[in-house]
């Protein structure tokens, strides 16, 4: 159990100790020593409550859901829905009909871009997405606006990582019919102002994706308060486990667009002449799913729950800036990603060193960052570069996380000079 009392040197009484308590693979080394975990955005690590809810269901609920009417099978229906349940919750969505589970958030861009776009999208259409997007709200737009002879278009951004909303603003008109952005950018970090792009948005009739990956494990979302059509995020990413994610997606666009995958549970009745499909959310849901990652996202979100998203982000922030003011400091390391609004991801680089031989040399140190391009070629293209390092927090992270990463950057540039 979290104690909520345990004061730490942080100005906040966050429960840092009793947060990381519930972290088995933190207290672990690696290389001989204390792991130092700064690679959430790729993934979070699993608490113990996650862990136990999937042995759980393997010793003693395991069935398939929706079909049988055994004990089992009634029993791990119900936990499944359950879970269904505490994500409609969780985002605040009017009804679990408008909540999908998927294998992540790239399966949930894949279904939209797809099936939206095999509905609506026309000749001559237009699709924005952001400069700053993952392949992952690139690729599918690229796919389906080839498909349907509709145009995609980038919003720019400048300099600091921030999108250039007056050119948003001009971009648009009747021929945008969808607009795909990113939350919290996974490479810069840059929160963006999306309320403000949904207004716009709808302004001219378009429909509106939020790419939420890197935004549910640090701050509240309200899908109805934000009047987004589509949330897209990963369990994973949510202390929860891989191969398991959700769509939000409002009923009425969600009833009017076409499947996505055809297969058994997403059907009302089959013949060889003609198929009728079942209702929300089990239209888009084809197919056994990840029964037990289900289970383990409620269980994940329950655990969040606990802690408190207010909570979790005002500590982050803390850490964000004691990170950024640490790392400035060292000679030769540029951030990049600088806007106003950030969550707790520093990309940088550093004069000499590869971002590959950094986080190499930190390995050896028992630090955990990613290098490389973070799935956003197209932002490394921007600021012209190839590669960054990443440092990506987490409600369990501490300042001495940072300071390790400091230490393990002095020894970088000592290899390198
Ligand atoms: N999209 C994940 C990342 O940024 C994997 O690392």
């Amino acid at each position: 159990m979290i104690r909520r009392k345990t004061i730490t040197k942080h100005s906040t009484t966050y429960p840092i100790d009793s947060i990381r308590n519930e972290f088995p693979i933190l207290g672990t080394t690696v290389h001989g020593r204390p792991l130092v975990y700064l690679d959430n955005a790729a993934t979070t690590q699993k608490p113990e409550a996650v862990l136990k809810v999937q042995e759980t269901y393997y010793r003693e609920q395991n069935a398939n859901i929706h079909r049988g009417v055994h004990h089992l099978s009634e029993v791990a229906t119900f936990e499944y829905e359950k879970a269904r349940g505490k994500v409609r919750n969780f985002i605040n969505a009017g009804d679990t009909k408008e909540v999908l589970f998927t294998a992540g958030t790239t399966a949930g861009i894949n279904l939209v871009a797809s099936s939206f776009g095999r509905t609506f999208l026309q000749a001559g259409d237009e699709v924005l997405i952001s400069a700053m997007e993952h392949h992952s709200n690139i690729v599918p737009w690229q796919l389906i606006c080839e498909e349907r002879g509709a145009v995609l278009r980038v919003i720019p951004m400048d300099d600091n990582g921030e999108l250039l909303m007056d050119e948003f603003e001009r971009m648009l008109s009747p021929r945008t019919k969808f607009v795909s952005v990113v939350q919290i950018s996974n490479s810069l970090g840059t929160v963006n102002p999306v309320r403000r792009i949904i207004t716009a948005a709808h302004a001219v009739g378009a429909k509106v994706l939020v790419d939420g990956a890197q935004a549910v494990a640090h701050t509240k979302v309200d899908v109805r308060a934000m009047e987004c059509d589509f949330y897209a995020f990963s369990g994973h990413k949510l202390f929860g486990p891989t191969g398991i994610g959700i769509l939000y997606g409002r009923q009425e666009l969600l009833d009017a667009m076409k499947p996505y995958q055809g297969g058994g549970d997403m059907i009302r009745s089959v013949t060889f002449e003609r198929t009728t499909f079942n209702d929300l959310p089990y239209k888009f849901e084809a197919g056994t799913p990840n029964i037990v990652g289900g289970i383990g996202l409620g269980a994940a979100i329950d655990f969040v729950n606990t802690v408190g998203l207010d909570a979790i982000g005002a500590y982050e922030q803390e850490l964000l800036q004691y990170g950024t003011a640490l790392l400035s400091r060292i000679p030769g390391l540029r951030i990049i990603g600088t806007a106003a609004q950030k969550a707790g991801v520093i990309s940088f680089v550093l004069e000499h060193a590869h971002p590959h031989d950094i986080g190499t040399i930190l390995d050896r140190e028992g630090i955990a960052i990613r290098t490389g391009h973070h799935c956003t070629q197209p932002v490394m293209q921007r600021f012209g570069i190839p590669a960054t390092a990443r440092a990506s927090i987490s409600l369990y992270n501490r300042t001495a996380d940072f300071d390790a990463l400091a230490a393990g950057l002095q020894k970088v540039q000592e290899i390198f000079g």
